[in-house]
């Protein structure tokens, strides 16, 4: 009698160290898995969105900032040629083609805000061609907002 009692202390002992050990070996697994999920940064995935290299969108967005900067040099002075020349370079540009995506990959409120950005650096060129300075300033104005705009909505806040 005394022997089956210890039998069955042991057997008692196995299933809850076999238990145990099992129920530890799936929460680590857990851990490790919900871990996993937070390795990708959340950033990161936000930025995949819109770009395929954030490195290359922010030089191409740097070039076209230097354009915009001097187009408004040329406007503050009056040089029609470099207005010209600085609002067709600007025409030329393009924040969609920028992202190395297609446009069905993208947010659909971004290809519409290059759209208006495209529809306004238009608008700055053929007030260039008029040479009415007062035109020319609205226009340039109006480009603006188009970068500020696509900005708030998509340019991370530092
Ligand atoms: C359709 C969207 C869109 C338009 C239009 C746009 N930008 Fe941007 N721009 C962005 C986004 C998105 C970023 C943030 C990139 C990042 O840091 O991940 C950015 C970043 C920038 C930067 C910072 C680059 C850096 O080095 O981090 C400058 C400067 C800039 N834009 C200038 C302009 C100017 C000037 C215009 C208008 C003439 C303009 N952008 C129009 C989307 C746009």
């Amino acid at each position: 009698m005394e022997n089956m009692k210890g039998f069955w202390v042991i057997v008692v002992m196995i299933i809850v160290l076999v238990s145990f050990f099992m129920l530890s070996r799936y929460l680590v697994k857990r851990v490790e898995m919900g871990e996993g999920d937070m390795v990708l940064p959340v950033l990161d995935e936000e930025e995949n969105v819109l770009y395929e290299s954030a490195a290359k969108f922010r030089m191409h967005m740097k070039f076209l900032d230097e354009y915009d900067d001097a187009l408004a040099v040329a406007i503050e002075s009056q040089n029609w040629d470099a207005i010209s020349k600085y609002a067709m370079l600007l025409k030329n540009t393009s924040p969609l083609i920028f992202t190395g995506k297609r446009k069905v990959e993208l947010p659909k409120e971004f290809v519409l805000l290059d759209t208006s950005f495209h529809f306004q650096s238009l608008a700055v060129v053929e007030a260039s061609e008029s040479r009415e300075m007062v035109r020319l300033n609205i226009e340039y104005e109006k480009l603006q907002q188009t970068c500020d705009e696509c900005h708030e909505k998509y340019k991370k806040k530092e």
